[in-house]
């Protein structure tokens, strides 16, 4: 495993790392999420992410159960949680100091720990002004209930502004994004938010690297038993992964992957791996065999030579988002 800086901050991620939306508590309880949890952290996964709205607050449940049996120095692993969707009454949502701080003190009290390492705004609250969410997020990590805290799927615009009226007022402004990143999906990664690698040196936690599971090639001749995309609550996954245009692209990456001796799944994340603006990338994993292949795509980064990389580039071009 290799460690990344988050942007300019001066704590380090491991470049790959694991998620809990699907899997924890809709696929798999305690025992599994440890099988998992284990897996990852032995190739040296020291990051792992949730928030309060996965299979609503039991994702966390889960995660905190897991890693106080599991044990493991609290110094040795980040947590993340993120905030946006906590319920269904009318200040269970959005980014209100209300909101926010709740929040944060619930997920904290469902994961078991004094402190998460990161803290996100699930997403935008064009309903409350944005000063207001600063000031919630500086006083969450001024009472050490998180380390630095970040958006999820804001425009750069917005994060801009949150920054500006942040230092302006000496309070701390958001540090890092949580978008969607992969082969199918880069207008807003790679270009709307340049200039927030550029000017505020934000660090960035990609999300979906495998495009919910369809970049493996599993979707190529439809929807397996037991995928994802299979899941009773989860049906609207269904015509993401039978994209006419997405599934022909898919097949055509998968000869690069073969030639290179390696599986579509570690492709995608070694060319994910190759942008220096991605701090770590989020992998989701129903089983230990996935992360087992899925962490192997550290070391095969290597592989994609400059000339593997306009290969990929030659049959992504026309991608529609
Ligand atoms: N901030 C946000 O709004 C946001 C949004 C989405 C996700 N996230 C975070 O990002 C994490 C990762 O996102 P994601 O789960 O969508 O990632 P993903 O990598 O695109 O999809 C993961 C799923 O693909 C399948 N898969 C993974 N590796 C495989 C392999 N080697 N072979 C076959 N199938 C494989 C598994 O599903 P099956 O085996 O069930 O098919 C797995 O659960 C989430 O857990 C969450 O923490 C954040």
């Amino acid at each position: 495993m290799q460690y990344r800086h988050l942007g300019k901050a001066g704590v380090k991620l491991s470049e790959l790392s694991l998620g809990a939306w699907v899997t924890y508590g809709h696929q798999f309880g305690l025992e599994q999420a440890k099988q998992i949890m284990t897996a990852a952290f032995d190739t040296g996964v020291n990051f792992f992410d949730n928030a309060e709205a996965y299979a609503n607050g039991q994702a966390e449940d889960i995660m905190g159960q897991a890693l106080k049996e599991l044990g493991w120095p609290r110094k040795d692993y980040l947590v993340s949680t993120k905030v946006f969707w906590g319920g269904d009454g009318p200040n269970d949502r959005g980014l209100s100091y209300k909101h926010i701080i709740e929040g944060v003190n619930n997920a904290l009290k469902r994961l078991q720990l004094d402190y998460v390492d990161l803290v996100f705004a699930h997403r935008p609250d064009p309903e409350t002004p944005i000063e207001e969410t600063v000031f919630a997020f500086n006083q969450v990590i001024r009472e050490g209930k998180a380390f630095y805290w970040g958006t999820s799927e804001w425009s750069a615009a917005a994060i801009m502004r949150a920054t500006d009226f942040a230092r302006r007022n000496n309070l701390r402004p958001p540090s890092m994004e949580q978008p969607q990143y992969n082969l199918f999906a880069r207008q807003r990664f790679e270009e709307e938010y340049a200039p927030l690698y550029k000017e505020l040196g934000y660090g960035t936690t990609t999300y979906s690297p495998l495009y919910t599971g369809l970049l493996t090639g599993k979707y190529n001749d439809g929807i397996p038993e037991g995928s994802r995309a299979s899941l009773k609550d989860f049906g609207w996954m269904k015509d993401r992964v039978q994209d006419e245009q997405k599934l022909a692209i898919t097949r055509k990456l998968a000869e690069v992957a073969e030639d290179l001796g390696i599986t579509m799944a570690q492709m995608s994340l070694a060319w994910i791996l190759k942008n220096p603006h991605v701090s770590s990338v989020i992998t989701g994993a129903s089983n230990v065999s996935q992360v087992e292949e899925n962490m192997k795509a550290v070391a095969i980064k290597e592989k994609l030579t400059s000339e593997e990389m306009d290969r990929i580039q030659s049959i992504i071009k026309d991608i529609k988002e």
